[in-house]
């Protein structure tokens, strides 16, 4: 069920260079459904929280610091295959090495400063879409 759904995170650093609209756009125009949207700013418990599979880290520190910064914008995608696309259309966690075209080529400043979470499909997406959509279900139906 859930590999036709994904959550996208349009982290701090993209909402203030005011990216939302381009990056909304982009995922729209590549054919994914907007099925959720919401505007948060989450505290630390929330950030550690959400990156719980990070703790043990050495970037997790800087990781809440940076997603509670100021607000994120939360979407939750639909479309066939939508998670593992998306991922694909996202690019690689570091902005430099992700291939030309993708969202955080284009929009990420930095490892850290990546513009954009997408859910992986070997983690848990159904954890993630409840912690921002705790309703049930897609909004279309
Ligand atoms: P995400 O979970 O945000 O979609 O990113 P990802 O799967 O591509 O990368 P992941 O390994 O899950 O890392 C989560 C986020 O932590 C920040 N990060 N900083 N070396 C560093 O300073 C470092 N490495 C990762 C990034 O914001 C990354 O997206
Ligand atoms: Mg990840």
């Amino acid at each position: 069920m859930y590999s036709n759904q994904t959550l996208v995170l349009i982290k701090p650093d993209a909402v203030s260079r005011h990216c939302i609209g381009e990056i909304l756009g982009r995922l729209e125009a590549a054919g994914f459904a907007v099925t959720g949207l919401v505007m948060r700013r989450l505290s630390r418990e929330q950030a550690g929280e959400f990156y719980a599979i990070h703790r043990d880290k050495e970037f997790f520190p800087g990781l809440v610091e940076f997603m509670t910064s100021g607000p994120l914008v939360a979407v939750r995608l639909t479309g066939e295959d939508a998670c593992r696309r998306v991922r694909e259309f996202v690019g690689s966690t570091d902005p430099a090495k992700a291939a030309p075209g993708t969202i955080r080529a284009d929009f990420g400043t930095s490892v850290r400063t990546n513009a954009v979470h997408a859910s992986n499909p070997e983690e848990d997406v159904r954890r993630e879409l409840e912690f921002f959509f705790p309703e049930a279900g897609d909004t279309r139906r």
